[in-house]
């Protein structure tokens, strides 16, 4: 099984992933041929007035999965002046009762897990495996943000008082915070802006993607379960270039979180540049243009399992997905038929089977912006290999994973978000250039290096500028707690989600001087 479906738990014993999804299969089923409704909901009430539009599966598109109602920029405004109303409270709400909330969000979660999967295969198209983890980051955000808070926010440090006088140094929410978040971790990615914001003594106005709006509406509900009040969490549905861009010119608002696409991230910078009102940070997690370094004493067997894990699973909608494998010219051949002896193992098919390795890519604007891309790589570069789709597949919105091999990295224009791997082949004595080449794209999000050389290893660590290095693995799934994830350059501002620094930038700072 080359996605790994045994996994090590955290005493390092090996369990097999299928016997933790077992019990939970009759249960999912049930929740599979619901119709959902969810759209904006603003102070607890899910809006009706607005755009309606109906959800289809990206798997089946002839399935409808239910209806949404977006809104506008009336509803932003109304729902601005309700959080904005609701700061100075749920600021001065101590923030135990605020981690509280977020630990019994991760029950709610844990406790609603069929359901949860079943949106994720019927909106977001994930397979098995990408919906457990998708829940299962969901939750250790909220807990580990809220263990987070507990350290830093709850008591204030206690600075020196050389002149007598007593110095205290605490932090607290900075107003209301806009936390924009994209499509391929509905779930995880909302969750995790949200919660850190919140606990954070923010007020929140969440604007989740567009294509997945019913798993962002369910997560809104479970939270205001949870005991985040009505008025503190709202969530705008509804386009990005109409709602989002009217939630960052609001000069309310007094921090960005984006999770999405560098362009979205850099429009978002530009506009909250040109507002009126305070300076407000923006948090930006954005793309990449991710490479893998093989040099000739790497373990081929290994390498190929991360390779085709890193640019294949979740159909390589990942951010930190491998796009671009440098290889060693005198190890290439035998890597290259590896590989294509792992790309014809991949299982097409549907998300909700546990033999799909890779489900469909999110919708028809996805699919055909990569069919374009392949058509431009059948023209410009050589095909290595392309796993067949079943002949049986009609709407669905499937790409099978392909692997090109390309002169350089600079032949790449943009990312390409899904299944489509680059190879290039270097010399030993070019290991500087390939570097070189990394660093020029701009990007900075993740790296996979595969060597026994450990010189190699940490030559290539200190001289790239990424955030998120790999040595001797796959370079996705970063794990809550363990790898705090973000990028720099044109991939992102940092801080790094899921990591002990990353509600600061969520907060304000300020000091209490008392002359005594
Ligand atoms: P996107 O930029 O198209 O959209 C992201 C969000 O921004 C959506 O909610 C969208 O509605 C909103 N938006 C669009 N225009 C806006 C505007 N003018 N003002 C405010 N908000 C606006 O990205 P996407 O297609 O949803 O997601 C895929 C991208 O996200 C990829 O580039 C991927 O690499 C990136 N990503 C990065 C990370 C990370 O942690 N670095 C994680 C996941 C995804
Ligand atoms: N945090 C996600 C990963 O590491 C994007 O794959």
């Amino acid at each position: 099984d080359i996605f790994g479906a045994e996994r090590k738990n955290s005493s390092g014993i090996n369990i097999d992933i299928r016997s933790q999804w077992q019990p939970f299969s009759a249960q999912i089923n049930t929740f599979m041929t619901r119709q959902w409704r969810g759209g904006a909901i603003i102070n607890g009430e899910l809006v009706s007035e607005g755009k309606s539009l109906e959800i289809r599966s990206p798997y089946q598109q002839r399935t409808l999965v239910g209806q949404v109602c977006w809104t506008d920029e009336i509803g932003v405004k109304k729902a601005i002046d309700s959080a904005h109303s609701a700061f100075a409270q749920w600021n001065s709400t101590s923030v135990e009762a605020r981690a509280l909330c977020l630990e019994k969000m991760a029950d709610l979660m844990e406790s609603n897990t069929p359901e949860l999967i079943a949106l994720c295969h019927l909106e977001a198209g994930k397979i098995i495996q990408d919906s457990i983890d998708e829940i299962r980051e969901a939750v250790d955000f909220c807990r580990y943000y809220a263990t987070q808070a507990r350290t830093h926010f709850a008591d204030a440090l206690v600075m020196p008082g050389p002149t007598g006088e007593s110095n205290e140094l605490y932090l607290q929410g900075r107003g209301v915070f806009a936390c924009i978040s994209p499509w391929n971790f509905p779930l995880a990615i909302f969750i995790g802006q949200v919660a850190a914001a919140l606990v954070a003594g923010n007020t929140v106005i969440a604007k989740p993607a567009e294509q997945t709006t019913l798993i962002a509406s369910r997560a809104v509900e479970l939270l205001h379960q949870a005991g985040i009040p009505k008025d503190v969490l709202h969530l705008l549905a509804g386009e990005g270039s109409v709602v989002g861009n009217a939630i960052t010119q609001d000069e309310r608002i007094a921090g960005v979180a984006f999770t999405g696409s560098t362009d979205t991230a850099l429009r978002i910078n530009r506009s909250l540049a040109n507002r009126t009102g305070a300076i407000a940070p923006l948090i930006a997690e954005t793309g990449g243009q991710n490479a893998m370094i093989v040099d000739s004493t790497a373990l081929p067997e290994q390498v190929i399992k991360d390779v085709v894990q890193s640019a294949f699973k979740s159909a390589g909608q990942r951010c930190s997905a491998l796009r671009v494998l440098y290889l060693q010219e005198d190890v290439a051949p035998r890597m290259l038929e590896l590989l294509k002896g792992a790309m014809a193992e991949l299982t097409l098919g549907d998300p909700s089977l546990h033999e799909t390795d890779i489900g469909p890519v999110i919708d028809t604007n996805a699919q055909s912006m990569l069919r374009n891309h392949i058509e431009k790589m059948r023209q410009d570069a050589t095909l290595i290999y392309e796993t067949a789709i079943p002949a049986i597949f009609g709407s669905e919105c499937f790409i099978a994973p392909v692997a090109f091999k390309i002169d350089s990295m600079a032949q790449l224009e943009s990312e390409n978000f899904g299944p489509v791997l680059h190879v290039v082949t270097y010399k030993a004595s070019e290991l500087d250039q390939v570097i070189e080449e990394i660093n020029n794209s701009g990007y900075g999000l993740t790296l996979g290096i595969h060597t026994r050389n450990e010189t190699t290893a940490n030559y290539i660590d200190r001289h790239v500028r990424i955030g998120n290095v790999y040595i001797n693995r796959n370079q996705i799934g970063a794990t809550v707690g363990v790898q705090p994830f973000g990028g720099q350059g044109l991939s992102g501002t940092g801080p790094k989600a899921g990591g002990p620094r990353y509600l600061f930038r969520f907060a304000t700072e300020r000091t209490r001087t008392i002359n005594t």
